[in-house]
């Protein structure tokens, strides 16, 4: 098949590229100028900004793929301007989808593929929930409310009926392994070696890790399979924080970490990790198994984080 990856410079994109060209796919790399040096290998090289409605429509118009596979977002900046990287993300899951997805029309593209979050859902219910589940559209912190908002039109976009594509939204788990921000060099290991990830009250918060191979190989199932929905790509192990974040210490040969008021957390770590390592509920893969025919190869993060 003619894939186009969109977002092929990024954790997950990078190594799509290669494993959908070892599958015999011929994939188109949508870049932008800037990060052009900085392509993977890929069949051809097509260049836009997805913010740009007309250069996308001009670079998936020369590609002409019959899978579209979106895979950006800006969260690159999330160490340097936090704020800024949950606004421009929010921009890339509404506007860029929307430039994509006509885009993807007008070729006459078969398949549309995204990557969504699994850790949107209102903390309500059920522990470990399914994709069901009400988001946090509602969440009581701005930032995190906007941010659920985009991810929820991302999600519209691309199962619209209307739009005469097959869409899957793949809801990938909080991703570890190489380049993320929980590999022992990204930005979550740091903070633990320097003990400023405490946790907050019992660390009741329930986390669904996925390896960044597992998003790659979900992506690449999606892309070959021929259904559509919305499916949790999350490992088989929703662990509480209580669970994780000492493991990930003790393999970062970090201290462990210490015990805070839950009550202090928000002002600590942000709304957002305090209520990750509080009351976030874990996803459920059930439906990526039976439905779409995948399973993560990594199937506990104790096998594997924090160790590369
Ligand atoms: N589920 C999760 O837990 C999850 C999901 C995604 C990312 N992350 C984390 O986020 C951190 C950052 O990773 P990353 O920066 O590589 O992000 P990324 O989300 O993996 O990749 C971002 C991709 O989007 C592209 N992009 C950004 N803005 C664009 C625009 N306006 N037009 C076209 N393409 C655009 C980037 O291209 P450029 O090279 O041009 O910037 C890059 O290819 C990692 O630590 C990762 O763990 C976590």
């Amino acid at each position: 098949m003619h894939v186009l990856v969109a977002g092929a410079t990024g954790v997950v994109g990078r190594p799509l590229v290669g494993a959908l060209r070892a599958r015999g796919h011929r994939v188109s790399a949508l870049v932008r100028q800037r990060s052009r040096d900085r392509v993977p290998e890929a069949d051809e090289v097509v260049v836009a900004d997805a913010l740009d409605r007309e250069a996308v429509l001009a670079a998936v118009s020369a590609a002409r793929p019959e899978v579209v596979v979106h895979q950006m977002s800006a969260l690159r900046l999330l160490r340097d301007d936090p704020p800024g990287a949950f606004a421009l993300t929010a921009r890339l899951r509404t506007e860029g989808t929307a430039h994509l997805v006509e885009a993807a029309r007008a070729v006459g593209a078969r398949r549309f593929v995204a990557q969504s979050i699994a850790f949107a859902a209102a903390p309500a219910g059920d522990p470990v929930l399914d994709e069901d589940a009400p988001l946090y559209v509602d969440a009581p912190d701005p930032g995190w409310a906007s941010t659920v908002r985009a991810v929820a039109e991302l999600e519209r976009q691309v199962t619209d009926p209307g739009s005469g594509l097959e869409g899957v939204v793949l809801r990938y788990g909080t991703l570890y392994g190489p380049r993320t921000a929980y590999a022992r060099t990204g930005a979550t290991a740091e903070s633990v070696r320097a003990g400023r990830l405490p946790l907050p009250g019992t660390g009741a918060g329930i986390m669904s890790f996925l390896h960044v191979e597992d998003a790659v190989g979900a992506a690449v199932t999606a892309v070959e399979a021929d259904v559509s929905g919305v499916f949790h790509v999350t490992d088989d192990d929703p662990a509480q924080a209580a669970q994780w974040l000492p493991h990930l210490a003790r393999m970062l040969a970090a201290p462990s970490p210490r015990t805070v008021p839950a009550a202090l957390a928000p002002r600590l770590l942000g709304w957002f990790m305090a209520h990750q390592l509080t009351s976030a509920h874990g996803a459920a893969n059930d439906r990526a198994r039976t439905a779409l025919g995948w399973k993560p190869a990594r199937p506990s993060w104790r096998d594997g984080l924090g160790q590369e």
